[in-house]
């Protein structure tokens, strides 16, 4: 996996911009997986701005968004179908029908799971997976021991989880405990993934997933099996990296064009 390590989080978005912005030029049609969380909003707000600026079209885009949480009305403000519309999709011209969002208010959730997974695949795969990572390791809402092989599902989130996003909610009791999920394998069949991770909170989980082995327990090691997955960090998350020094040194010498500049 390559370790890009950026000053702070607000070069770590643009950057991540930068490289979504070049698949969507290259791809006019190209499909983005899309996460949630505070992480990505850099990125998002540069995609905007990008739009606006640029004119950089998203009009024949598609979008698949990781997870949404079970039986929560999608106009809830915690809900990923709001979160993703208010931080990215109001503000692009992607066509409503090809923005996809896990239905958690499916009256069956195992036949809406493999519906989504069809719609992937109908789509021609995803082309860039953006990606967040959870305190636990976790990414979309693939929990430690998830399988390595998993497809789109219903998961149970940890306590530890609910806890982390109870800040979005009214309390940890608001939190929902299930949720629907890509798997990690369908996250596998991307052709590029994009993990971005930021601040000290991350740390441990950065180097566990980068560093130490491939394990369920630390879903986002999986990542070291894909073939161009790139991760993003500020400082902070990477302060706990072994060969932090040697991604730096390679990051900085390598041609301008390789660096996305
Ligand atoms: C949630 C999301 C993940 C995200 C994680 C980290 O659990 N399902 O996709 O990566 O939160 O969130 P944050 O970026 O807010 O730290």
């Amino acid at each position: 996996m390559e370790v890009i390590i950026c000053d702070d989080a607000g070069s770590a978005g643009l950057l991540a911009a930068r490289l979504v912005a070049e698949v969507v030029r290259d791809k006019p049609g190209a499909v983005l997986g899309l996460a949630t969380g505070s992480t990505p909003l850099g990125l998002y707000q540069a995609l905007i701005e990008m739009h606006r600026r640029e004119a950089l079209d998203f009009s024949r885009v598609t979008t698949f968004n990781l997870d949404e949480y079970v039986g929560l009305p999608v106009e809830h403000p915690a809900s990923y179908h709001s979160f993703i519309r208010i931080n990215f999709l109001d503000h692009v011209n992607v066509p409503p029908e090809r923005i996809h969002i896990p239905d958690g208010l499916a009256d069956d959730i195992p036949a809406a799971c493999r519906r989504y997974e069809a719609e992937i695949a109908a789509a021609g795969g995803i082309d860039v997976q953006i990606l967040g990572i959870g305190a636990d390791g976790h990414i979309g809402f693939n929990e430690p021991s998830s399988s390595l092989a998993s497809r789109t599902r219903i998961k149970t989130l940890t306590e530890e989880t609910r806890g982390d996003n109870a800040r979005f909610f009214d309390g940890a009791v608001g939190v929902p405990s299930h949720v629907i999920t890509i798997g990690i394998g369908t996250i596998m069949d991307a052709r590029m993934c994009l993990l971005l991770a930021f601040g000290e909170g991350k740390a441990e989980a950065v180097v566990k997933a980068m560093e130490g082995p491939v394990t369920s327990m630390v879903p986002a090691s999986a990542l070291q099996f894909h073939p161009n997955a790139k991760a993003i960090v500020d400082g902070a998350a990477a302060n706990r990296l072994q060969l932090a020094s040697y991604y730096r040194w390679t990051y900085e010498h390598k041609p301008s064009w390789q660096r996305h500049e």
